[in-house]
This record gives C-alpha cells, structure tokens and sequence, in this order.
C-alpha cells in the first residue's frame, strides 16, 4: 500500500513550523522560531506572535509542499496555545486541506510534545510500551499524563499556577538573563564555583499537582534582599533554581509511576531538554523504568511532532474530518487553551 503523505502545521506559541511526512518518514520539518523577536521582551508577546505567524506560515507551507503532487491529509496543532497563533496554523491548514479537498484534522499539542519521544533519526519508531507515564514540561505546561495506548490519556495531575518553563523563563528575567530562560539558567547552573543558596523544593502535599509559583517567589525575595548579585551568587541561585525545580517534577513523578506500577517514563516538552533534568531522572528512575526523551530538536516546539499523532490517527483509520471534536488528549477545545504550548 503507498504510504501517507500528510502535512502537519504547528503554530501554538513563538514558533511557526511546516512538516511533510510520508508514513513514519520526516521529510520536512521547517522550523521557523521567533525567539529574536520575543527577547526584547524576555517572554512571548502574544500579538507579536501572531503577526509573526502569518508572516511566515504561507512561505512556510509552499516550502514545504514543493515538488510534492498530492497530500492525503492535513494535521494541525488545535490547542492549547495562544489563540491568535492558533488561529492562523487553523486557517492555513483549513485553506490547504479545503483547496486539495483532503481531510483535516486538529491534534493536540500536549500530545504532539509526548510522542516526539518516538521521533528517532527522522521517522516514527514504536518506542512505546503502554501504559506509560508522560511528563510533560513545556513554557505553558507542566503535567503528569497516565498514557494507556494513542489516545488513550488520563491526567494525573497539573500544575497549579506557574509551569515549569514559565518558571525558568519568570526567574531569568528576575536576574537579568535573555530569553528563553531555560537554556540561560541551565547553561549559569553548570559553571563552577557559586555560592550555597538554600530555596524551597516546591512539594504539593497528597496529589501529584505541581506548583512552581512559590519557589519563584522566593527567588524574587532572594534577590530584592541581595542587592547586587555578584558571579558566583548568580551562579548559586541558577543551580539552586533549577535543582529545586528538578527535584519538584522527580517527586511527583516518582510518585505517578509507584501509582500506577508503570515500567516507562517519557518526558517531554521545552523543559525536557534539560541536561540536568534528564540526568537526574535518569540517575535517580533509570534503575526500574526505562526512560524516553525526545532528540533535542524535538523538545521545542515542532510540526514533525504534530506530524506523529497524524501517523497514529492514520494507523488507526481515524484521520478524517473531525475539527469540530475535543482532542483525544484532555478536554480542552481548541478555542480554550489561552495559555502558552
Ligand atoms: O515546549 P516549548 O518549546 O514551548 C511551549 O510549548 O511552551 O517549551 C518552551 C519552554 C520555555 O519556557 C523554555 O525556557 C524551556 O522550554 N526550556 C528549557 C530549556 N530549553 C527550553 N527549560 C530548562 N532547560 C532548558 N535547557
Ligand atoms: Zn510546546
């Protein structure tokens, strides 16, 4: 049987990316990022974002459409993000798949994230084996996914005001580092020296919800009552930070996993490219589960992985018109998630 050509359109938040895949194949993945835009601001500026996206998106799809004679469907990111960008990735994929007259379908992002762990060397591996455990940290979420098959998601626990990369970005603004936080933070961490800076490990008591707003908190304080922060002060707070934050998601997943007696971990999302994070999980699980992380590239943002759940809808006989459904993965619509990806 000729293998399924679709493409697949991610536009939730501060990147604007076009896949092309044939089967489990990547041919494309077309990643534009609008970080130089946003950094100014040190955070994403939802207008801006927008703007940006329908900018890029027409060239984008041509890009990645050329030479390409016929698509047998469409798949794109319908939530939760921002609601301007959602939007235009919408309409693109709406215009696309009505001009081909081929079906259209709207994925989860949270989902798109998860099964970037199964991107391997371009194409779409079988790495799964269910149930699973899904940890998925991004800009917008942090949340404990009890994953029993493709599509099949229970969610264990959120967080309850900031999510972890919001976090990471919150507390690199407070010390004056650039945006994206994340890579700031972990790269200031893993300089030698720095002063011992002791910060609250953020621990929501009986429940595997998250909470990141405290500990940042605390960091504000940390540094309000500082006064200048020196080198290694700045360099004790970024580890600090981010070992709270670390040993915060390892509790609660921890915790999810002697639950539900799960054998896998996969941990994805911006947050997920982490080198401490996955080290530390890795020491500290690696023993009793097998852990799952996507290739970095697939951490942030991407269509590839909105090109995944396209993959599995179509194995499943499931890709066909179904826009105005909730996504398989939770209950938000589309039109709800005003929050980042
Ligand atoms: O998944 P993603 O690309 O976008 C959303 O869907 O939100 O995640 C972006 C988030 C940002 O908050 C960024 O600071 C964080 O991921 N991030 C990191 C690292 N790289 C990106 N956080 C910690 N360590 C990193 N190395
Ligand atoms: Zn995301």
């Amino acid at each position: 049987m000729r293998k399924k050509i679709f493409l697949a359109v991610e536009t939730t938040c501060d990147e604007t990316s076009v896949a092309l895949l044939e089967g489990r194949k990547i041919i494309r993945n077309l990643v534009y990022s609008q970080i130089p835009l946003h950094s100014a601001y040190k955070g994403v500026v939802p207008e801006v974002a927008s703007r940006a996206h329908s900018d890029k998106i027409g060239a984008l799809t041509a890009k990645a459409l050329k030479g390409v004679k016929k698509i047998d469907g469409v798949v794109f990111s319908r939530g939760p993000g921002l609601l301007g960008s959602l939007l235009v990735g919408r309409m693109a994929s709406q215009t696309v798949s009505g001009y081909l007259g081929v079906p259209l379908v709207g994925v989860n992002h949270l989902e798109g994230h998860l099964l970037a762990c199964e991107i391997e060397k371009g194409e779409i591996k079988d790495k799964f084996r269910f149930p699973l455990i899904a940890l998925i940290v991004s800009g917008g979420h942090s949340e404990l996914w009890l994953a029993r098959g493709y599509g099949e998601y229970e969610l264990l626990g959120s967080t309850r005001d900031d999510a972890a990369g919001e976090a990471f970005d919150k507390v690199a603004k407070l010390m004056d580092l650039g945006y994206p936080g994340g890579p700031e933070v972990e790269r200031l961490a893993a300089l030698p020296g720095g002063e011992k800076i002791v910060l609250p490990v953020p621990n929501v008591l009986n429940s595997l919800e998250f909470s990141f707003s405290g500990l940042k908190t605390a960091v504000a304080y940390f540094i309000r009552d500082a006064g200048k922060l020196g080198k290694a002060r700045k360099i004790g707070l970024a580890r600090s930070f981010q070992e709270a934050v670390v040993e915060s998601l390892f509790i609660k997943t921890a915790s999810a996993l002697e639950k539900y007696g799960v054998k896998q971990l996969a941990v994805c999302g911006g947050v997920s490219a982490n080198g401490f994070l996955r080290k530390y999980l890795k020491e500290k699980l690696g023993e009793k589960t097998q852990l799952l992380f996507p290739e970095k590239k697939y951490c942030m943002d991407n269509a590839a992985m909105i090109g995944a759940c396209g993959f599995r809808r179509f194995e499943k006989g499931k890709f066909r018109n179904e826009i105005k459904v909730d996504s398989d993965l939770g209950i938000r619509s589309w039109g709800m998630g005003q929050g980042r990806g």
